[in-house]
């Protein structure tokens, strides 16, 4: 990397991931510190990228990481480049909830993305095109570390256990999340809850092991998640909100106050994310890449004649 190029951790020291600053373009064609970026990446989970701008650039960065796929559902993919989504709030639009009395646009519970899918993605590099004036920071909560804090007995309990997820988003359905009322459904939002009954229930393991390091993480998604598979009860669901509370402990998160061309990059097999909302008034235009990859150990659980001809959508 070229010599100003700084790398610091970010937060308190108990959240995940580092700032890189004072890269340049040409560094990211430059195979010695890609290599370097990706053992980066896979030892941190979380990496914010300042003083880099542009569409191509984001792309290009993107592909240190892996191959890019075009998103999944054509509502929200950019027309000129596809490999993009388009993650825009705008004042006015819908996809509006209330949380404590208070109104949020483009708010979203603790999650790990395209998890209602067998095959869930890499990960993906979120751009800020137009952060907005106030709040609308993204979360991240590091799963390694959240595995390492289980207690003995409850690692001992999840070790074989597998969580049952289903495409449902209707936010007021979750049960995990705390929504007290959703204000409004976005347009996209509408048309991904109409295909629920298409979404096949797939189910990952509670924990499993990162290839690369042999450490073990707690992959639990909130959002989307329907209860433990093979303990259909009280009992089974109890245990899962002992987890969940466990994995989405704020006092172990990094919320990344976005400005102007940040570029965030995380490990979705090993990172959850969530979004705080904006103001119904303002505006946010965010985009991202998706990146390509499939971890081997999710499994559809419950098929639907309609799932296989069902468009992927993403969140
Ligand atoms: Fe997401």
């Amino acid at each position: 990397m070229n010599a100003n190029v700084t790398i610091k951790p970010l937060g308190s020291g108990v959240a995940p991931g580092v700032l890189v600053s004072g890269l340049s373009r040409a560094d990211i064609d430059d195979s010695s510190v890609c290599r370097q970026l990706r053992e980066l990446w896979i030892d941190q989970g979380v990496i914010v990228f300042r003083g880099l701008s542009g569409t191509e650039t984001h792309m290009a960065l993107s592909r240190v990481f892996g191959i890019l796929t075009a998103h999944p559902s054509g509502v929200s993919r950019n027309a000129e480049h596809p490999e993009l989504s388009d993650i825009h709030f705008r004042p006015g639009d819908a996809n509006v909830v209330e949380i404590g009395g208070k109104a949020l646009g483009a708010w979203l519970p603790w999650h790990s993305d395209l998890v209602y899918f067998a095959e869930i993605n890499r990960g993906g590099i979120l751009r800020a095109i137009a952060p907005a004036p106030e709040g609308g920071c993204t979360g991240f909560i590091d799963q390694i570390a959240a595995y390492q804090r289980l207690p003995q007995c409850l690692k001992d309990k999840i070790e074989h256990l597998r969580v049952i997820y289903w495409g449902d988003f209707r936010m007021e359905n979750a049960r995990y999340g705390n929504v007290d009322r959703v204000i409004s459904h976005s347009a996209t939002g509408e048309a991904i809850i109409a295909k629920r009954d298409q979404f096949p229930r797939v189910s990952h393991p509670m924990v499993y092991v990162q290839e690369e390091t042999g450490r073990k993480v707690l992959n639990v998604s909130p959002w989307f998640a329907q209860g433990i598979e093979g303990m259909d009860n009280e009992e089974g669901l109890a245990l899962l909100d002992e987890v969940v509370a466990h994995c989405t402990d704020e006092q172990y998160a990094y919320f990344h106050q976005w400005e102007t061309e940040d570029m965030v990059l995380w490990d979705n097999w090993r990172v959850i994310h969530r979004a705080t909302g904006v103001d119904p008034g303002a505006t946010r235009i965010m985009q991202r890449t998706t990146i390509l990859g499939d971890y081997g150990v999710g499994r559809v659980v419950v098929d639907t004649p309609e799932a296989a001809t069902l468009e992927r959508v993403s969140v």
